[in-house]
């Protein structure tokens, strides 16, 4: 097993390895007391894996209580988290009680909300079930619920108190769930890991999943260690986000999250004016984890998209540039060059047949 531990507002350690699920009330109980405990997850990884964490949070003296919901992103609103807290209260859950987020980011994120809320915040343990949780969202402290208006745009930070990854849990996946997570992976690869990149870059590193959680843990705790409250570097993690976010939306959410960010990376290094090579490069890598490199729509629609986005800062847009894998800048846009942007993109990918 390895322990990554960060450093926040409030300490924790990120443990990763085989076998975890069957012993998270063991490793929980080392920095929670035994005490009542509200397991949450969707309804699909409720039904995988909800009886193993229940057993082992009942076999290390938790009193656990559970609560699902039905599966996908439709879910992660004010009136299932309102469901929720409802279940939280019902169970007389008080403040010195936990909450326990087993399943993909929109479990964790929803999850993580209630515990900020709940009696003014409760504690609460991640145990990613998606690669996407365990290399992105399951860290750093960011919660949430989405609003008609917008993605994200209810929530907190809130820091869990143990984040518990089984690699094994992760190894079974559906390959569409892998490549997801994949995305954001490489995309930690390209901001800062050649090594990682490398490790990706060959499609085949299932047998290392540990090494390429671990890595993707170990930049995300030290840009939060820098910047929890996301003032500044933590905008380095939107790599192809902004791209990527107005793809997502333009397919009617069709594509998947790590889908529309793989493209937006490569809009992004278009949009940079990289060099062909790199662009080849990353799109390849992309095509290794069975991620798509084509984007299906037009500058216009795109820009008009990006400009919901609420990372905006005033009249401008923050975008995270590659320059080489392992290596990327800030460069802040007027919104007014956006669609130009995406238009500068959009030719280079023509031209490179992506
Ligand atoms: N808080 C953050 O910092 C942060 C960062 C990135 C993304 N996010 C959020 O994460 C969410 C996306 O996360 P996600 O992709 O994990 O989505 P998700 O939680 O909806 O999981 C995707 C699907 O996989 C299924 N699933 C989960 N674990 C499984 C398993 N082990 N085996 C089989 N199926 C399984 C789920 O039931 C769901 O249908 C978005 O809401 C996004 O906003 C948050
Ligand atoms: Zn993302």
């Amino acid at each position: 097993m390895r322990t990554i531990h960060i450093s926040a507002s409030k300490d924790y350690d990120v443990l990763i390895g085989e076998g975890l699920l069957d012993k998270s009330g063991e490793l929980t109980r080392k920095v929670v007391k035994p005490c009542k405990c509200m397991i949450v997850s969707d309804d699909t990884v409720d039904e995988l894996y909800g009886d193993r964490a229940q057993i082992s949070f009942s076999y290390s003296g938790f009193d656990v209580v559970r609560f699902s919901f039905p599966a996908g992103e439709a879910s992660k609103n004010l009136e299932t988290l309102t469901d929720l807290l409802n279940a939280m209260g019902e169970a007389k859950l008080s403040r010195s009680d936990l909450v326990v987020a087993l399943g993909g980011g929109v479990t964790g994120d929803m999850a993580g909300f209630a515990a900020a809320i709940y009696t003014r915040g409760i504690r609460f343990v991640q145990i990613p079930t998606t690669l996407l949780a365990a290399v992105d969202s399951s860290v750093g402290g960011k919660t949430a619920v989405d609003m008609p208006f917008g993605k994200n745009m209810v929530g907190a930070f809130h820091q869990p108190s143990l984040v518990i990854t089984d690699t094994d849990v992760l190894r079974d996946l559906p390959a569409l769930q892998l490549s997801n997570g994949a995305a954001e992976a490489i995309k930690c690869g390209v901001l800062n890991d050649p090594a990682l990149f490398a490790l990706l870059e060959g499609g085949e590193w299932l047998d290392q999943i540990d090494e390429v959680v671990a890595r993707c843990v170990a930049y995300k705790r030290d840009v939060v260690a820098g910047d929890e409250f996301d003032t500044g570097n933590r905008a380095f993690l939107n790599l192809g986000h902004t791209f990527g976010h107005a793809i997502e939306i333009c397919s009617g959410l069709k594509l998947l999250h790590g889908q529309a960010v793989g493209i937006g990376m490569l809009m992004a290094a278009a949009a940079a004016g990289c060099p062909e090579a790199l662009i080849r490069q990353i799109a390849s890598c992309l095509r290794a984890n069975g991620l798509p490199t084509h984007c299906d729509y037009g500058a216009a629609a795109l820009a008009e998209a990006a400009l919901n986005d609420k990372k905006r800062a005033g009249g401008a847009i923050t975008l995270v540039l590659p320059e080489s894998v392992g290596a990327c800048f800030l460069k802040k846009v007027p919104v007014s060059e956006l669609s130009g942007c995406f238009e500068r993109a959009l030719a280079s990918q023509a031209a490179l047949g992506l």
